[in-house]
């Protein structure tokens, strides 16, 4: 089947190529031509594990393309996936600008019967608006609601082995064309769920609500853990082996960042709002995830009072493993406060490098490995649990730092074994060992 696929970020990239496997012929369309260009070189706009090789195999194959001429990608594909981004207005609310500009162009342009399937994660009611503007236009094409479910980091697997796949449509034909696209995974049973828009819309932010929900839920007990002196590490631990609670997305820490729970959370109360619902149990979610990000700020900054400390490592900036992404980082927020406060900053982090540069210049140091980072450093501060901060030799770190702080923001490492290497160690809501 010919594919077109609109924008090509995490979700639109991976998912082409993932197609592109699958057996379609995939043309890539994006109005970044910087983008595009590199793209059709060969290299990646991001990072994700095992991203370049996935594009290279398929453009080799001539299966997956690229460019910029959206009525060439209009008119290629019998089906269109719409994966531009939907980010957070100031007020809370998705700004679906991109989504209804892609929906306008092909209203205009598509001569014949074709699905115009919308990936990004747009609020309940947005089919109904596109489909609106294709009547508007006499178009013949339909619209299809089809949420993706993907993690950053682990973008490709999930792709290509789905929980679920979630359909919103009108027509039966518009489901059996999708049975078509998906066909690859279908036969190997990935459940294919097919239902009306607005309750297709609405999986995608109940997914994401919920699991944000879980993480602040497991944050704020860390916090009654500081205050009355519990472990929430032991907490968590003990209440994820209840099968109803499991023990995924438990993990206390500096909360939850990336591009999607902090926006669908919030889109989500804002959708609730404008229909007369005040979602009070999400919002909280929200404020309770942006207070958690600077939360161990104070008690750094406290303990560096004490021993006249100058300089702060931080170990990571990515919201989370695997990722170049910065977006809703609480490692950026972290920066921030830390050089309000007038500390040195020096940054380690094996792919955000770049990207950390980007948005602080020389404002802050920056390291190429996990020893230098720490050289006359006061404080580490582990903000991404990537792979090679779990494995550290910190007896040869210790002889590198001024002062032997650690503040573990996600809660990684053990903190008897800290002592013993002369450390100070504070997590979060296990409190401090000297
Ligand atoms: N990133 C994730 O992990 C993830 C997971 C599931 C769902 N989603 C959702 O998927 C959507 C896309 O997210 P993303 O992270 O891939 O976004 P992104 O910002 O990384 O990429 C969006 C791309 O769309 C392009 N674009 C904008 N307008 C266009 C147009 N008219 N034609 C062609 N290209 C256009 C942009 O140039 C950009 O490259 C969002 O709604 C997001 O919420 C994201």
């Amino acid at each position: 089947m010919n594919i077109t696929v609109f924008g090509t970020g995490y979700v639109g990239l991976v998912t082409g190529a993932a197609l592109a496997e699958l057996g379609h012929k995939v043309l890539c369309i994006d109005i970044d031509q910087e983008k595009i260009s590199k793209m059709q070189q060969g290299m990646m706009p991001f990072y994700e594990p095992g991203m370049e090789d996935l594009v290279k195999r398929n453009t080799q194959k001539n299966r997956l393309d690229f460019s910029t001429n959206q009525e060439e990608g209009i008119a290629f594909g019998e089906v269109i996936f719409t994966c531009v981004g939907t980010p957070m207005q100031e007020e809370g609310s998705a700004d679906l600008q991109y989504v209804l500009a892609v929906t306008e162009a092909v209203a205009k342009h598509a001569k014949r019967h074709k699905l115009l399937i919308n990936k990004s994660t747009v609020p309940p009611g947005t089919a109904v608006k596109c489909a609106e503007i294709l009547k508007q236009h006499n178009s013949p094409v339909e619209i299809v609601s089809n949420p993706e479910f993907l993690k950053q980091g682990n973008a490709i697997y999930d792709c290509m082995h789905p929980d679920k796949i979630v359909v919103g449509a009108k027509s039966e034909e518009a489901f059996a064309i999708m049975r078509r696209v998906y066909h690859g995974l279908v036969k190997t049973y990935v459940p294919f769920l097919e239902m009306d828009w607005q309750t297709a819309e609405m999986i995608k932010y109940a997914n994401n609500s919920f699991l944000a929900t879980k993480i602040s839920f497991i944050n704020e007990i860390a916090n009654i853990c500081t205050v009355t002196g519990a472990d929430v590490h032991l907490v968590a631990k003990a209440i994820g082996m209840d099968y109803r609670i499991s023990p995924k997305f438990l993990n206390a820490g500096i909360g939850y960042g990336g591009s999607c729970f902090p926006k669908d959370v919030t889109a989500l109360v804002h959708t609730a709002a404008s229909g007369g619902y005040q979602a009070e149990l999400l919002q909280q979610v929200h404020e309770t995830n942006e207070r958690q990000k600077t939360m161990l700020v104070p008690q750094i900054i406290s303990a560096l009072q004490q021993v006249d400390g100058k300089q702060v490592t931080l170990w990571g900036v990515s919201f989370k493993p695997k990722t170049s992404d910065l977006r809703g980082a609480p490692g950026v927020e972290i920066i921030k406060e830390l050089l309000d406060a007038g500390y040195n900053i020096v940054v380690y982090d094996p792919i955000a490098l770049e990207e950390t540069k980007r948005l602080f210049g020389d404002k802050i140091l920056y390291s190429s490995s996990i020893e230098n980072s720490v050289v006359n450093s006061d404080a580490i501060v582990l903000v991404t649990e990537w792979d090679e901060f779990r494995n550290v030799d910190f007896g040869k770190i210790a002889q590198q730092m001024s002062n032997k702080l650690l503040f573990d923001g996600r809660n990684i490492y053990e903190p008897e074994m800290l002592r013993e290497e002369k450390f100070t160690y504070c997590g979060v809501g296990r409190g401090c060992v000297h």
